[in-house]
């Protein structure tokens, strides 16, 4: 390889049906090109991989001796996948994307080192392989993840996501545009998924309705995105939301973004991901971007991103 190679992830945003889908349900998850990880690979004496963002440096001995860290998972089954030793490069990873505020950052990571360890063997991996080798590392930070973020974020492309159903990417050829804001809340994925699933056992009709529900609201979103209908869209966003709190994974902080944003003239507005924190989407149009970025900053979101389908430009 050159000695020096630079590759990118981005990050994702499920637009619609987070939760329903663990329970078959679909939902449209899409890439925010914008934001993204970066992994630079050099060669070097050993293996090893540098995390800019946290200073953090792990050689070949570290990471084998962290069994069920998503780091040493993912270099292991790449390694395995490539039937290789570790090839001796420095990967140095930076990313945009926060942690662990539903935007994927883990899943970027884990691509952006799966694909420069390909690299160094001046190989690539089909995207098919790296969506697994990342799922497997999801895995160990989800416990029964759906498969939606690995997947958006591999193939850089929106997909309409069902678990039981062959991969479904789509293009968005009219222009949507977006703000994420962030609550500053952490939550842990697993932690709402596993509430759910406790709600769901104590009443499956009930319950088992609202993923229905949010089943077919994803359907007309997905037509919504193909046919450029922006007033549906929001509107769906909208229904989506209620029925996620209902489900409890909207927090207070979310409920004042949404309801902010709302206010300030987005067409819809939801949170995003796994929820009780972390980070809300709400769909805007040119008219209303700037006042609804500035009621998410007033109304305490701790960052605010613009963003647009499709991307005006990805990155490296
Ligand atoms: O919090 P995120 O963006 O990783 O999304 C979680 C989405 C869920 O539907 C709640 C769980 C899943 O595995 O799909």
């Amino acid at each position: 390889m050159n000695d020096i190679q630079t590759l990118s992830a981005p990050a994702k945003i499920i637009l619609l049906g987070e939760h329903a889908v663990v329970y078959n349900q679909p939902a449209i998850a899409i890439p925010v090109s914008q934001i993204r990880a970066y992994a630079t690979t050099k060669v070097s004496e050993q293996f090893s991989i540098v995390a800019q963002n946290t200073g953090e440096h792990f050689d070949l001995q570290t990471l084998n001796n962290q069994i069920d860290n998503a780091l040493s998972s993912i270099v292991r089954n790449t390694l395995e996948q490539l039937n290789k030793p570790a090839p001796n490069v420095t990967i140095s990873i930076t990313s945009d994307i926060p942690v662990a505020s539903g935007l994927g950052s883990g899943a970027a990571v884990s691509t952006v080192i799966c694909k420069s360890i390909a690299l160094a063997y001046e190989t690539e991996l089909p995207l098919e392989t790296i969506n697994e080798l990342v799922y497997q590392v999801e895995k160990i930070h989800h416990g029964t993840p759906s498969g939606i973020d690995n997947t958006v974020i591999v193939y850089e492309k929106p997909v309409f996501y069902k678990r039981s159903e062959p991969l479904n990417l789509f293009e968005v050829e009219h222009h949507f545009e977006f703000l994420i804001a962030d609550t500053g809340d952490k939550a842990l994925t697993h932690i709402s998924v596993g509430d759910v699933r406790k709600l769901y056992v104590s009443n499956k009709e009930k319950y088992g309705e609202i993923f229905s529900k949010i089943g077919e609201l994803v359907l007309f979103g997905r037509k919504a995105l193909l046919s450029g209908n922006r007033m549906l869209l929001g509107t769906l966003l909208n229904q989506n939301q209620d029925l996620l709190r209902q489900l409890t994974v909207s927090s207070e902080r979310l409920d004042q973004l949404v309801d902010s944003a709302l206010n300030a003239g987005a067409l819809g507005a939801k949170l995003s991901g796994g929820g009780r924190g972390g980070n809300m989407i709400a769909l805007v149009d040119h008219a209303s971007r700037e006042d609804v970025h500035h009621a998410l900053v007033a109304a305490g979101a701790k960052n605010v991103i613009s963003f647009s389908l499709p991307p005006e430009n990805k990155g490296i």
